[in-house]
C-alpha cells in the first residue's frame, strides 16, 4: 500500500482524477470500478472536464459500480444509477451499455449478485477500482464484520450509515433504504489496482484505523493492506491522525512512479 498525502482536498482530488485519466489513456477499454458519495462528485467533475477539454475518451471504457440501494428503481433520483448518470455518464462519451451497477430491484437478489460477479469476470476482471470510505471504515457497503473474503451480495446497513447517507436524500431522508447490494471485500481485492480517496477532517480517525491499525473485519478498508497495488490518496485533513505522515510526503516527492504527477495541484477550484 502507498499512502499519498496532498496539501488540500483539491490537490488530492486532482491527483486521483489524473491517475484514472492516465490509466484510461494507457488502456482504452479499461475495466473501471466506480464509487459514489460526495467525495467522488468532484473527481467526476474533473474527469468530465478532461473529456471536454482534452478529449479523454470513454467510448470503450467498461464500468462496474460498487453498490446500489435495494428497493430504489434505477430512475429514482436517489439511486446510484441516477447519481452516476448525473455526475459522469451523461457528461462523457461512455456507451451506457458498457456501464454496470448492481440490480437493487431484483426479485432474486442472490442470483443478481452472482450475475454481477459473472459479468465482471466476463470482462476480464477489474483493472482499476476507485474507492471512497465511510465513517465506519466501509468500502462499498461492506459494513463492520463483513467477511474480508465476501463477494457481491445484499447487505443491511448500520444505523450510522443510514443516518449519514440519508442526508443525501434532501427533504426525503425517510426514503433512505436500509439495505444495499454491494461488491464484497473479496471482489474489491481482486481488482488489479485500487485507488482510495479520502478528504476532510471527519475521515481522519477512520483513516488512521484503516491504514495503520490491524487488519480487521470491523474496519473493512483495513483489508486493503493485503492488496499488492493499492494507492490511498488523502489530503492533510483526512491524513491528520496518521503517524507516518513525513514518510508518506517523502514517497510522493521521491518515488519515481509519482514523478509525472508532482505538478498536479488543485486547479484553483478551491475545494
Ligand atoms: C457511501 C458509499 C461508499 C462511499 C461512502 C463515502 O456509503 N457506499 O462507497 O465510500 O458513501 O461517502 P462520502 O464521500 O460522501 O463521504
Amino acid at each position: 500500500m502507498e499512502v499519498i498525502l496532498r496539501p488540500t482536498a483539491g490537490d488530492a482530488v486532482q491527483l486521483t482524477a489524473r491517475l484514472i485519466a492516465a490509466r484510461l489513456r494507457e488502456k482504452h477499454d479499461l475495466v473501471l470500478g466506480l464509487a459514489t458519495g460526495r467525495t467522488m462528485e468532484v473527481v467526476y467533475d474533473i474527469l468530465a472536464g478532461l473529456h471536454t477539454n482534452e478529449g479523454l475518451d470513454f467510448s470503450l471504457c467498461r464500468t462496474f459500480n460498487l453498490d446500489e440501494y435495494i428497493g430504489l428503481t434505477p430512475d429514482d433520483p436517489h439511486s446510484y444509477h441516477s447519481y452516476m448518470k448525473k455526475h459522469l455518464f451523461s457528461r462523457v462519451n461512455i456507451d451506457l451499455r458498457n456501464t454496470h451497477l448492481p440490480d437493487g430491484m431484483a426479485v432474486d437478489l442472490k442470483a443478481a449478485a452472482r450475475r454481477y460477479e459473472e459479468k465482471i469476470a466476463a470482462c476480464g476482471g477489474l483493472d482499476l477500482q476507485l474507492l471512497g470510505i465511510g465513517h465506519d471504515g466501509h468500502i462499498g457497503f461492506n459494513e463492520p464484520l463483513s467477511s474480508l473474503r465476501s463477494r457481491t451480495r445484499d447487505k443491511s446497513l448500520t444505523p450510522d450509515t443510514i443516518a449519514v447517507n440519508s442526508t443525501m436524500f434532501g427533504d426525503e431522508p425517510h426514503r433512505m433504504p436500509r439495505r444495499a447490494m454491494t461488491m464484497g471485500v473479496g471482489t474489491i481485492l481482486d481488482a488489479r489496482e485500487i485507488v482510495l480517496l479520502a478528504t476532510g477532517a471527519s475521515k481522519a480517525a477512520i483513516m488512521a484505523k484503516a491504514l495503520e491499525g490491524p487488519v480487521t473485519s470491523m474496519v473493512t478498508a483495513s483489508a486493503l493492506q493485503w492488496h499488492p497495488a493499492c494507492k490511498v490518496i488523502v489530503d492533510e485533513a483526512a491524513g491528520g491522525a496518521l503517524k507516518e505522515r513525513d514518510y508518506y510526503r517523502w514517497i510522493f516527492e521521491n518515488e519515481p512512479d509519482w514523478a509525472p504527477y508532482r505538478d498536479v495541484a488543485d486547479a484553483g477550484r478551491g475545494i
